[in-house]
């Protein structure tokens, strides 16, 4: 793949872009009281997220010819959903640990992080209702689509969870809604903030499907194989809870004997102790599911790339093209 940009140019527009995605989220939620309602939002904001989503709407604004500047708004209403999704996701997932910081749950309890997560919704749709665009329905509409669609997600994931008989195709269904979506809808808002026409959104919402599968393939492999404390979350949290994940479901079909009884007991009993995560690990290591879970990262993000061709300004979509290839090799 050749692009028209080094990776250094991509890396840096990535880091001006996440200065100005954090500064601008630092204006937000500085209302004092009630402390129990905003301070968790703050906590959330204040931890080392990516900013991928927002830093997607800015690029996708500008790959069909937009000002970035315009898209902030747009930019800020899709990372304050994604955020409300995490920490209504870490009560769901038991999860203790977020950006290497206890959840929100844990440092406060579970009432305030639903409360304080339904809050962050309304600001979210706040923000995309400044943005400086005439096609501001289209943008509350996105919004709600990806919300709903990644509600959708989180119960077939949680149907999985409960499942005994789940399929690939059952998870990659799953992973399309809880991940892909919001994903998919970052870039499609900034296409509309830029005046997209059709063809060119519907060529940035394919970007973002096939980049969304392959971010959250890669999310469950670094659940448990990121180098220690990379993740920010619990090490094997997914098997832990018995999350039904590429890893697992694959390795359950590459094994035999003795080490996929290992495997099937994490169906059968819906988890295994922090102890073993080790074990599973090596399993892992061995069955050769590492190695199809890169090769699937690798299928979608160049179907992902070849799907941009249609826009028309090749600077711009390269910066899209070569973030999607800094994602594709992250450790983080
Ligand atoms: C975590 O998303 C939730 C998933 C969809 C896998 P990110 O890994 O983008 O989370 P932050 O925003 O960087 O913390
Ligand atoms: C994330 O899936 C989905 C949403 C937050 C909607 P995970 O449950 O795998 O995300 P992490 O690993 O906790 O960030
Ligand atoms: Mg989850
Ligand atoms: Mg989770
Ligand atoms: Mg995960």
């Amino acid at each position: 793949m050749k692009l028209s940009l080094t990776q250094d140019q991509v890396e840096s527009r990535y880091r001006t872009y996440h200065q100005r995605i954090n500064a601008a989220l630092s204006r937000c939620f500085t209302t004092s009281s009630p402390e129990t309602l905003y301070a968790p939002a703050r906590y959330i904001l204040e931890g080392k997220g990516k900013r991928i989503r927002p830093f997607l709407t800015l690029l996708a604004c500008e790959a069909v010819s937009g000002s970035s500047d315009k898209a902030l708004d747009a930019a800020l209403g899709v990372e304050i959903l994604h955020n409300f999704t995490l920490m209504h996701d870490d009560i769901m997932d038991k999860a203790d640990l977020r950006h290497g910081r206890p959840t929100v749950h844990l440092k406060w309890d579970e009432n305030t992080a639903i409360l304080s997560g339904d809050m962050m919704i309304a600001f979210a749709y706040e923000c995309a209702l400044r943005t400086d665009t005439d096609r501001r329905a289209e943008l509350v509409h996105i919004l709600n689509d990806a919300n709903i669609t990644i509600c959708e997600g989180q119960a077939l994931d949680i149907e999985l969870e409960k499942s005994s008989h789940a399929t690939i195709d059952d998870y990659l269904d799953m992973i399309s809604k809880k991940t892909g979506r919001l994903i998919s809808a970052a870039l499609e808002a900034g296409g509309v903030v830029g005046n997209a026409s059709d063809e060119q959104l519907r060529a940035l919402v394919t970007f973002g499907e096939k980049i969304g599968r392959a971010f959250q393939v890669q999310d469950d492999y670094l659940d448990i194989m990121a180098d220690d404390g990379k993740s920010g979350k619990i090490p094997g949290g997914d098997v832990i809870n018995g999350k039904k994940t590429y890893l697992l479901l694959r390795s359950l079909e590459l094994t035999s004997g003795h080490a996929h009884d290992t495997l099937q007991s994490i169906i059968d009993n819906k988890g295994i102790e922090p102890e073993r995560v080790a074990d599973i690990r090596t399993i892992f290591e061995q069955c050769g599911v590492l190695e199809e879970a890169r090769q699937l990262i690798n299928r979608d993000t160049e179907d992902a790339l070849s799907s941009l061709d249609t826009l028309p300004f090749a600077e711009e979509r390269d910066y899209l093209k070569g973030f999607a290839l800094k994602l594709m090799k992250r450790d983080f």
